[in-house]
């Protein structure tokens, strides 16, 4: 029997790599497609407990899984710890995830602003409440995605950590940003190691601007963490997970790989499949070359058996054997 590379709780966890949730991009066929490709479990797209709530449809479509896709985590986003607490209830006896996860990273100015997100940071009771309330209304292991802190000035990850830890966090995934610095500026990878070292025996994950595995190998050598959170890098290059560079991938499994995905995506919800589809098919097209028209061809193309063939076609001419 394998041992794995470290336990979350009672959940042994197999690998290193881990999918970042990403809102529209974590769907329920590129988690499939990157656990197969060796990501070590899933995290749905943000929850937001309110429109659960109001039973908003949108939201149950994003905890689709499957038992090969397991540990499978449903993240959760709002501002109120008690419709939190319900909804992690409600979720786990419908849909049955592994782990309920807390997002205090989300920083789109709508979540921010009304103090869920990363606005849970400027808010060390509701981290507290939030965590104890979360941790006692499910049987499932509950964690933390959180950032350094709101902004510069007030830099609380090791405090808020603690508290989530105190009141039932099992693992914690830090983002080297805070709420405030924008994508353009880089993550600083040198607090997830003072996380690691204030927590040592609680599984720390660390995540921000991993884009190659040499990377990811860097963050965990130079941290500490337990684990690595991919997130943007892993949209063009799913293959990350098994620690192989886009250009290391030959253009058959790219070609076999589209397909499927299109194909998953297509049985997971039928009407509307192409639209979503069509960012993996601009980044797995990107590196090949092919001329700007015949993108355009296919990312305005609305027939799904027109769109397949195209894809065949495209692929075929650059010398995949379909
Ligand atoms: C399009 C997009 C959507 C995101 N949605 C979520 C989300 O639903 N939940 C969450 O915790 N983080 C979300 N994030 C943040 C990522 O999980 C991750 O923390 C961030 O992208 C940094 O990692 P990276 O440098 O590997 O991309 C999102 C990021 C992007 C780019």
């Amino acid at each position: 029997m394998t041992l794995p590379d470290f336990t979350i709780a009672d959940i042994p966890i197999y690998g290193r790599l881990i999918l970042a949730p990403m809102d529209g991009i974590s769907d329920a066929a590129f988690r499939l497609l990157t656990r197969r490709l060796g990501s070590a479990y899933s995290v749905s797209e943000f929850i937001n407990t309110l429109d659960y709530a109001n039973q908003k449809n949108y939201q149950k479509k994003r905890l689709l899984t499957s038992t090969e896709e397991r540990p499978f985590v449903a993240q959760l986003l709002d501002n109120d710890a008690v419709r939190m607490a319900e909804c992690a209830a409600r979720i786990e006896e419908e849909f049955h995830p592994d782990m309920i996860d807390i997002n205090m990273g989300c920083a789109a100015k709508s979540v921010a602003g009304r103090g869920a997100g990363v606005g849970m940071m400027r808010n060390p009771k509701l981290v507290r409440d939030a965590f104890a309330l979360v941790s006692q209304a499910v049987k499932v292991p509950v964690t933390a995605k959180m950032r350094l802190g709101w902004d510069s000035s007030s830099l609380n990850f090791l405090e808020l950590a603690n508290l989530a830890a105190e009141n039932g966090a099992k693992a914690i995934a830090l983002h080297g940003r805070t709420g405030k610095i924008s994508f353009q500026k880089p993550a600083r990878w040198q607090p997830i190691a003072e996380l690691k070292r204030a927590f040592p025996n609680l599984p720390i994950i660390g995540n921000g601007d991993v884009l190659t595995p040499a990377d990811a190998r860097r963050m965990l050598d130079e941290t500490g963490c337990d684990a690595v959170m991919i997130g943007r890098a892993a949209k063009a290059n799913p293959w990350i997970f098994s620690w192989r560079l886009r250009e290391e991938v030959s253009l058959q499994e790219v070609a076999e790989t589209t397909l499927w995905q299109f194909d998953e995506m297509l049985a997971n919800d039928p009407e509307n499949a192409i639209m979503p589809f069509r960012k993996y098919l601009k980044a797995y097209l990107d590196p090949c070359q092919i001329s700007r028209e015949t993108m355009r061809a296919l990312l305005t193309c609305g027939d799904e058996t027109l769109l397949r063939q195209s894809i065949i076609q495209v692929f075929r001419g650059l010398g995949a054997n379909l």
